[in-house]
């Protein structure tokens, strides 16, 4: 059986399957079951500095093709996160990414100096919320200008790897990529949700989100991220992706990492598969690898750019 470790910016991962930010991980509690359950590291929800409330219910819905979200970033600040941090780093040995979000440059700041402090083995910066522009205007993603200057900001508190999560909702990601990478950044992260969108039900004339509009996810959106993390590592062989958007098998894994992600980030695939996603996913890659005679896994790092 062909082993699935990988190397991320120096940090070993048991498996490339990690958990996305902000689905099913919210109590340390969650994370670490995540783990034990086969992920081979967990990404925290969004942690803000002060407690941020979200939208109103409903917050989520799901359809056979895809799921809509506008959560819109609820949490309960700090102080709640650097226990959930440091309660997380004693249950689990598994690599932890912690993901912080701010309204403003300079907010970015002050939480990457907080959350440096408790030491996770990677800082993720969400840009890219597609659900809170009512609330902080356009994501810092969507202009190459603002998301460097947040990586700048962030790099200038932290010696950790920081991975800049991007948005699919842009004319150029490359060139949003490029423009982190120059800042300072190690990794990228793509991508975030894909929309925003909007539906119905038409017999009560409501909208099925209480925010109107939501990001999307789930497989729908995995040809979105294929084409991004191909993008990304043609423009950008040395910087690894997190690969994130619509995985919902071993199949899907194997191909957005051929077509460069290191690292495959999973949310809305638990949602439809449960519990036993992990286990299952991580045999489907490894069969495959097997029967293709792979030896290692990192060998099938950007491989469609080689065809
Ligand atoms: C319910 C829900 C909550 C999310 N919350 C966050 C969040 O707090 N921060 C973040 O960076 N991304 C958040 N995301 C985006 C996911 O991390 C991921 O980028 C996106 O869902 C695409 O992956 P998927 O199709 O595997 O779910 C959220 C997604 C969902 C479905």
């Amino acid at each position: 059986m062909t082993k699935l470790d990988i190397d991320f910016c120096g940090v070993k991962f048991a498996n490339p399957l990690v958990l996305a930010s902000g689905v099913l991980g919210v109590t340390a509690g969650s994370l670490a079951r995540v783990v034990d359950l086969g992920a081979g590291g967990v990404t925290t929800k969004s942690l803000w500095r002060a407690p941020h409330p979200g939208h109103k219910n409903p917050v989520m819905f799901g359809t056979e093709h895809y799921f809509m979200n506008a959560v819109g970033l609820s949490d309960a600040g700090l102080e709640k996160g650097i226990e959930t941090l440091t309660e997380l780093k004693e249950r689990t040995d598994a690599p932890l990414i912690a993901n912080i979000v701010a309204g403003s440059i300079e907010d970015f700041g002050a939480i990457a100096e907080s959350v440096d402090i408790l030491q996770p083995d990677i800082i993720e910066i969400n840009i890219s919320c597609p659900n809170v522009e009512s609330e902080l205007g356009k994501p810092f993603a969507c202009s190459c200008q603002d998301a460097a200057a947040v990586t700048k900001v962030v790099r200038a508190q932290t010696k950790l790897p920081i991975a800049v999560k991007l948005s699919p909702n842009v004319e150029n990601i490359v060139a949003v990529g490029k423009a982190v990478v120059d800042a300072g950044a190690d990794a990228l992260t793509a991508i975030n949700t894909v929309g925003p969108g909007m539906r119905w039900n038409i017999d009560l004339r409501t909208p099925l989100l209480a925010n109107k509009v939501g990001g999307i996810s789930g497989p729908a959106i995995f040809p979105i991220t294929v084409k991004a993390v191909y993008d990304l590592h043609a423009a950008l062989p040395d910087t690894p992706i997190i690969a994130t958007g619509g995985i919902n098998s071993g199949r899907d894994a194997l191909e957005v990492m051929m077509a460069g992600g290191t690292l495959v980030g999973v949310g809305t695939a638990l949602y439809y598969h449960g519990d036993g996603f992990w286990e299952k996913t991580k045999q489907e890659m490894s069969d495959w690898l097997d029967q293709n005679n792979f030896k290692n896994l990192s060998d099938i790092i950007g491989l469609f750019h080689k065809t």
